[in-house]
């Protein structure tokens, strides 16, 4: 299977009719994007607000906007949990918890490493611990245990399907001269590994 790595058009593509729409990022800057795409989708999708907020704690404390606890029917996250430290992630994932409304689910989409001590794994923790990865991909880890972290966090039911994810210019943090942009193509093509699945609270 393979996955778009630029996927917050698709997964606004795939909402149902009725949709509303909480959407967080600690991005400013995602906002144009996001309006955009919701253009695109017209009536089929409101957006009930775009909470500025750093995932490992979208509370409502000391007046700021957030999301308020057992309000939500699913989280969506593509490529957000590979953007994250492993300390993040627990957070994060107590936090998905804390939003989601009693039998309901996080469908997610992340990067992920490969089995250990294949030639892949050992490149993906190099390309990430020196922060290569992060510094080429806006952020990403291409080294993260993302399935067992779900697992860790008490996630019931988890199904995950691994893929790959496709390649995507628009996820490049800088242009690139011809001959980077091959490297990074090819470091790409070594490491690429990703699932997406849900798992119910
Ligand atoms: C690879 S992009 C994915 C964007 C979008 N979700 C999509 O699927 O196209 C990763 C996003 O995670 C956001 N991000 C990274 N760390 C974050 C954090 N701690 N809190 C909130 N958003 C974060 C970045 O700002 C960026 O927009």
């Amino acid at each position: 299977m393979f996955w778009k790595s630029g996927s917050v058009r698709e997964s606004i593509d795939v909402y149902p009719e009725g949709t509303s729409l909480i959407a967080v990022d600690s991005n400013p800057h995602v906002v144009e994007l996001l309006t955009e795409n919701l253009k695109k989708a017209g009536e089929r999708v409101h957006l009930k607000k775009f909470v500025l907020a750093s995932v490992e704690d979208m509370s409502c404390s000391l007046g700021k906007p957030g999301v308020e606890d057992n309000s939500v029917a699913a989280v969506v996250c593509t490529m957000v949990l590979c953007s994250l430290t492993d300390d993040q992630t627990t957070k994060t994932l107590a936090e998905v918890k804390r939003v989601l409304m009693p039998v309901s689910s996080i469908i997610a989409l992340a990067y992920v490493c490969k089995k250990p001590w294949t030639f892949q794994y050992f490149v993906q923790h190099l390309l990430t611990k020196l922060l290569i990865y992060p510094t080429l991909f806006n952020g990403c880890r291409c080294n993260k245990e993302t399935l067992a972290s779900i697992k860790q966090a008490g996630f019931k039911t988890v199904q995950a399907e691994k893929g790959w994810l496709q390649w995507s210019s628009e996820a490049i943090s800088k242009p690139l001269n011809p001959f980077t942009l091959l490297l990074v193509r090819s470091a790409f093509a070594i490491v690429n590994s990703g699932i997406a699945g849900f798992a119910e609270k």
